[in-house]
């Protein structure tokens, strides 16, 4: 084992001797830390040495089963009788053996929303939610998310270089989801201002929450006054007559769970285009559909590595794999999509078995307007900046740590300064990225200038936050 590698070199790697007590060794496989967010394969290589099943910790002191195998995740999923979501079953957490501050504990407690339900009660909530998301117009939602990157990219365009991540895959589903759940701009600038500093996860968390949970409050207030064509105000007309209460829990969750799995939809799957050989060169000829790329980014770079969370109702077997009643069964996603056992079917064109939208009655009710998100926020990126790359080696690229995402921490690029505002270009045909789609659905190929200029200074956070502001009051 080489102790001079960068990252992995703070913690062994798996499979080293150094490691023993971890795979291979008497105790679980941390999936915190540098190591396992530099190179989470290797981990789910080495767990497979374990079987379908393997024993891990989320954090320190937080002690899961691992689903790695495919079908075996599948079976998981889809028994909901044998495997419950609600996490007040979840023992250590119950009898204080793991700590309420431990930093998983947040993304797994019990809140009274789809996610953490089960039975009728979900039924309920889940008819809901799944029956107002399809009421979303395709077509608008598209005008939406152009809408909001080119806003997005006009700031950026003019310097030259920009942090992807931090500065348009992370902002715009926050500036989508606010029109689709029917924001006005006071509103949508507290939610917009709440869940970013959330993620944040810094000092600001507490304060950040207490904007959004009043920015939440206020648009149930606004849409019990004033129902309008939008998500919000379709849960709340919903047949399952949701209280007050149970609106806030519901739009927190559909804010909460789009957000985090929608930026690193649109980021992965930039990184992908902007490094990998077959698509290098050749970005403006728009050779490489997005939909591919956004396909095997499903397959390889889940957005959700390892979450869906079940608890056994009763001690049980699986796969050879005692699981016992109350402890936590977190299903890998990612290793799962890596199944050896699929190694053929995976690259097979259009094969979309892939486990990144999970399964079963818990599966992401927002798998359609979630890609066509993300497909429109790449094809816009891409056509507004065709000559955008990485301003660092793909292999410099970090990924944030924990063991839920797969989330890089920043996607810094550079391009020849965009010196046209969107809003100043008349439409000149289909996206060259999105070839196939009918015109009243065509990304707008905006001019851009090809000089090369000096790379100036990274973006000023604040500016960043009061253009946020801006362009919630302005537009
Ligand atoms: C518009 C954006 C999105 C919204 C509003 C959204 C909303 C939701 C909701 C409400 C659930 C809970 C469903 C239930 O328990 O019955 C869910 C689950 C899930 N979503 Fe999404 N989602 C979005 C985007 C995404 C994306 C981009 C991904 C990843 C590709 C994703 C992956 C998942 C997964 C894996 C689950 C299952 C989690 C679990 O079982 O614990 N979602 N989503």
């Amino acid at each position: 084992m080489s102790t001079t590698q960068p990252v992995q070199g703070a913690v062994p790697p798996p499979g080293c001797p150094a490691h023993e007590g971890h795979a291979g060794g008497s105790g679980p496989e941390p999936l915190y830390g540098p190591a396992f967010a530099a190179d989470p394969a290797r981990t789910y290589a080495s767990l497979r040495r374990q079987g379908s099943i393997a024993r891990v910790e989320l954090a320190p002191g937080v002690p899961a089963s691992l689903v790695i195998g495919y079908d075996t995740a599948l079976e998981v999923l889809r028994s909901p009788e044998r495997f419950a979501k609600d996490p007040r079953r979840w023992k250590a957490l119950a009898d204080g053996t793991v700590p309420p501050d431990s930093p998983v504990v947040p993304m797994m407690m019990y809140r009274p929303n789809a996610l953490f339900t089960d039975g009728d009660e979900h039924a309920r909530l889940r008819g809901a939610i799944t029956d107002s998301l399809a009421r979303i117009d395709p077509n608008a939602l598209r005008g939406y998310v152009e809408h909001s990157a080119d806003s997005l990219i006009d700031e950026f365009g003019p310097t030259g270089e920009a942090d992807l991540r931090g500065q348009y895959g992370s902002v715009l589903p926050l500036l989508v989801f606010c029109r689709m759940y029917g924001c006005p701009p006071d509103i949508g600038e507290k939610l917009v201002v709440g869940m970013s500093g959330i993620f944040a996860a810094d000092e600001n968390s507490e304060a950040a929450n207490a904007v959004l949970a009043e920015g939440i409050a206020e648009l149930v207030a606004l849409k019990r006054a004033k129902p309008k064509a939008d998500v919000t105000s379709w849960l709340m007309a919903h047949p399952a007559k949701l209280t007050d209460e149970e609106m806030g829990q519901q739009l927190t969750l559909l804010m909460g769970a789009g957000t985090e799995p929608q930026q690193n939809l649109i980021c992965n799957t930039l990184r992908l285009l902007l490094s990998d050989d077959r698509f290098a060169g050749d970005l403006a000829g728009g050779s490489m559909p997005v939909e591919d790329a956004l396909d095997e980014v499903l397959w390889s770079e889940s957005p959700m590595a390892n979450y869906a969370v079940h608890y056994p109702v009763h001690d049980l077997e699986l796969d050879g794999t005692r699981l016992r009643e109350g402890e936590p069964v977190v299903i890998s996603l990612a290793a799962a999509n890596a199944d050896p056992r699929l190694a053929e079917e995976r690259h097979r064109g259009g094969n979309r078995a892939h486990l990144a939208w999970s399964a079963g009655p818990h599966a992401c009710p927002a798998k359609s307007p979630a890609r066509l998100i993300a497909a429109v926020a790449v094809e816009k990126l891409l056509d507004r900046l065709p000559d955008v790359e990485l301003a660092v080696g793909v292999e410099q690229l970090e990924w944030r740590q924990g063991p839920f995402h797969r989330a890089l921490a920043a996607l810094p690029v550079r391009f020849p300064p965009a010196t046209v505002p969107a809003a100043a270009t008349e439409p000149s045909g289909a996206s060259s990225w999105n070839p196939s789609t009918s015109p009243s659905s065509s990304t707008p190929p905006v001019g851009t200038s090809t000089q090369k200029q000096p790379v100036s200074a990274p973006s000023d956070p604040r500016h960043w936050w009061s253009f946020l502001a801006r362009w919630w009051r302005g537009r």
